[in-house]
């Protein structure tokens, strides 16, 4: 351990809130500081964040969670960041002020153009060069569109005046004062621009999208030192030393070091990884091939992704949508009030499907509403959505490796809620086991910073920290998962294609 500096904060940039968290040596949370953000939703379909605000919170939490734990810049070992991926923020060099509200991974705005991309038959090239499906909610369309949409961008951009960033290098500018333009293999693999097989940004790619290359960050790995914050952000300079995208580091959180291990994180979204060591496995059922993470010099790590774009999100919509709950946590009593969703089902496509569906033009639906339908029901059903979900993509995951999973580690916000997970155990019909520790994803962004300073010494230091919290036992019969997940997919059938 690096003497005097005796702990590890990670910052944590989701979706809807900014967090930083301090770990200590046995990767137990010593503090948190967490601030909700302003989502802006500009027009239907279209999803906006302001990267100021995204900064002045994720600057002021971290001041927060140190000063909560009595604690100064000057303990600390190395920062880690992770992020919601995807998220594109496009900045002027000189002042640093982006030229634009930051495009959000949910946002739908360019289907058409990728529509257009897949109709004159470039998915196979996209695919097999950067394991991703042609949708809008990849990163490089989101980066065209702003050239070709905010006034004279293009040619600021060719001039090498601009800078692109996913979320993490957008920190790391505000962190250094400027000093630094730089992203990792995870982020880089969610932009359509960079070729998962060589490393590099890949040329053919970047003039498909008409992405010019001087706006693009430099590719590091996931762990290794990037670079100190600036004098005075403070008080002592702390080395920046981990970077990846937020369902990388919780995979790395969930410590799926061996080829096969699977999670599923319940956030904004709902994510599940499998790594598959360093091969990177091609997707037969419209799951994704993407980076798990690099560590400094050595091989890339790759996983199959399959992700839901609305997990969380649909209790927060409960909330601030319908109004039948106050706070998020009281969507478990809520949906206890009842056994069952008697036959109502919710698919909350509200930005279209993610795999394996991939329609940017589906809409949210609830069917199966009779006059005993209560708020109760509706608050089920929406819970259920987010293990109905999680289930489709295991299936393709499943297919996909070969691999027969034996558990499921769960991690996120929404892991915590026990029915939602005897839920998900019953409809997958596999254990779903939840470790001590569900803040994985800022774990795994620690643990990456960790390693590369020599807070941690190996990885299998880190593996022997994880620590089962509770299993739960799959009870439903499989006939009845059957019909379920039977009229589920029904259900999402109807969602389809809504908005063409
Ligand atoms: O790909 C989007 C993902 O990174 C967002 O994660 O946790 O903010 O839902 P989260």
């Amino acid at each position: 351990m690096t003497q005097g500096r005796q702990y590890i904060l990670a910052l944590d940039q989701g979706t809807t809130s900014s967090r930083a968290i301090v770990f200590d040596h046995d990767g137990n949370i010593r503090a948190a500081a967490q601030k909700e953000f302003r989502q802006i939703y500009p027009q239907p379909g279209h999803v906006e964040h302001d990267a100021n605000e995204i900064w002045s919170t994720q600057s002021g939490v971290m001041q927060e969670a140190l000063s909560s734990a009595g604690l100064r810049a000057s303990d600390i070992a190395a920062i880690g960041i992770t992020n919601q991926r995807e998220t594109v923020v496009v900045w002027d060099r000189q002042t640093g002020q982006p030229i634009h509200n930051a495009i959000v991974w949910q946002d739908r705005r360019t289907a058409a153009f990728c529509d257009q991309l897949r109709e004159q038959g470039h998915a196979e090239l996209v695919q097999a060069r950067t394991g991703l499906l042609l949708d809008a909610y990849f990163s490089g369309t989101k980066v065209r569109w702003l050239l070709d949409n905010v006034e004279g961008a293009r040619e600021r951009a060719v001039r090498g005046e601009l800078a692109f960033g996913t979320i993490d290098s957008w920190l790391i500018y505000k962190l250094t004062a400027g000093q630094l333009h730089v992203t990792d293999v995870t982020n880089a693999s969610r932009t359509l621009l960079y070729n998962i097989h060589t490393g590099e940004w890949d040329d053919e790619l970047l003039s498909l999208l008409d992405v010019p290359r001087a706006l693009l960050p430099e590719v590091r790995s996931s762990s290794e030192v990037y670079g100190q914050t600036a004098a005075g952000l403070l008080g002592a300079q702390v080395r920046i030393a981990g970077i990846a995208g937020d369902q990388q580091a919780a995979t790395f959180g969930q410590v799926c070091l061996e080829v096969g291990m699977a999670k599923n994180t319940y956030g904004t979204g709902c994510f599940m990884l499998l790594q598959t060591g360093t091969e990177a496995v091609p997707s037969h059922h419209r799951l994704l091939t993407t980076v798990a993470w690099r560590l400094g010099e050595q091989p890339t790590h790759y996983a199959l992704e399959g992700g839901v774009f609305v997990a969380g999100a649909v209790v927060q919509w409960l909330r601030d949508g319908l109004g039948i709950i106050r706070s998020s946590g009281d969507v478990e009593q809520l949906a206890a009030q009842v056994q069952s969703s008697e036959g109502v089902y919710l698919v909350p496509a509200f930005v279209g499907l993610g795999a394996p569906y991939w329609d940017s033009y589906a809409r949210g639906t609830i069917v199966g509403i009779t006059r005993g339908t209560t708020s109760a029901h509706i608050a089920r059903a929406a819970l259920e959505s987010i293990a109905f979900q999680s289930a489709e993509l295991l299936t393709a995951m499943q297919q996909d490796s070969g691999a027969s999973l034996q558990q499921l580690r769960v991690d996120g916000g929404a892991s915590t809620n026990d029915a939602l997970m005897q839920f998900q155990a019953d409809i997958l019909g596999l254990p779903v086991v939840r470790p001590r520790v569900t803040e994985t994803t800022a774990l795994g962004a620690a643990y990456l910073a960790g390693l590369a300073v020599g807070y941690w010494e190996s990885e299998q230091e880190i593996a022997a920290q994880w620590q089962v919290d509770r299993h739960f036992e799959p009870q439903m019969s499989s006939d009845e998962r059957q019909a379920r997940m039977h009229r589920w997919k029904r259900a999402v059938e109807r969602s389809m294609a809504w908005e063409s």
